[in-house]
């Protein structure tokens, strides 16, 4: 599974990168929210390579929503969970930091987590059990340990407006932290917590298709996935709050004020 997920990121992200710059046809889903006909080819691949290897497997992609496997027949235990274009907003204009993200559940548990950043030609792989790596090395989240001394990074969801708290906890991590990033793509965001490069990551109103590959690298890479509150992650209710392990408590105190 995890090589069949390998591929098929990486020839999504291909399409991505062919793309990437030209004039596209970009249609709004909500004021904030696009779509560009690029998300929808990468998701088109992929949905057609898992029912042509994978027919009984479960579908939750951003673009068409869920889907049961080929045949009706079967109950499937396994899922997909799919963004075919993390990042839609920076690809729309020419900023180049976006991915393909694909998770994979078995009786709703991630078991196999792919982020592939076609820019930079970086995969990042997890599966339960097995550690995380990136380009096939064994990656580990970072050894800060104090709020002082960490790079963080957050996502401003498409509600914001909406979102008054969002506002007190990006100005009280900023006064608390070494630096704080929002680069736009969320599942690329976690990728880089559990590599190291970032130290901890929180976002409010997050889809489960912008979580599911992350939060097991994070995992498999020693970090630590949560609600707010420290209280287990569940995918399909986020927010999310990751981090190295060391930072946790320390961001939970933050966003309890
Ligand atoms: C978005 C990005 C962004 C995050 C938003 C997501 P999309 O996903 O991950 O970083 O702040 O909440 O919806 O729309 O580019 O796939
Ligand atoms: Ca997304
Ligand atoms: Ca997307």
């Amino acid at each position: 599974m995890l090589n069949f997920a390998i591929q098929t990121a990486r020839d999504a992200g291909r399409i991505l990168a062919e793309r990437f710059g030209r004039t596209l046809e970009i249609t709004n889903k909500s004021e904030l929210d696009l779509v560009t006909e690029s998300d929808l080819a990468s998701e088109r691949l992929i949905i057609e390579r898992i029912k042509t290897y994978h027919p009984r497997h479960a579908i939750l992609a951003e673009e068409s929503g869920a889907s049961s496997p080929v045949d009706q027949e079967l109950r499937s235990e396994w899922r997909w969970i799919i963004d075919p274009l993390d990042g839609t907003t920076n690809y729309a204009h020419g900023y180049p930091c976006f991915c393909v993200s694909m998770g994979l559940e078995f009786n709703g548990r991630m078991e196999v987590g792919v982020v592939y950043d076609p820019m930079r030609d970086e995969l990042f792989t997890a599966e339960r059990g097995q550690g995380a790596s990136l380009n096939g090395r064994r990656i580990q989240v970072s050894p800060v340990n104090s709020l002082s001394g960490a790079l963080l990074c957050t996502g401003f969801p498409y509600d914001v407006r909406e979102r008054s708290e969002f506002a007190r906890h990006f100005a009280n991590f900023i006064m608390n932290a070494q630096g704080v990033r929002r680069d736009g793509a969320a599942a690329l965001d976690l990728a880089y917590v559990a590599c190291g490069r970032f130290d901890g990551f929180w976002e409010e109103g997050l889809k489960p298709w912008d979580v599911a590959a992350g939060s097991l690298l994070i995992e498999e890479a020693g970090g630590r996935v949560s609600k707010y509150d420290g209280a287990p992650l569940n995918i399909y209710t986020p927010p999310v709050l990751a981090s190295n392990g060391l930072l946790h408590e320390q961001m939970m105190r933050v966003l309890a004020v």
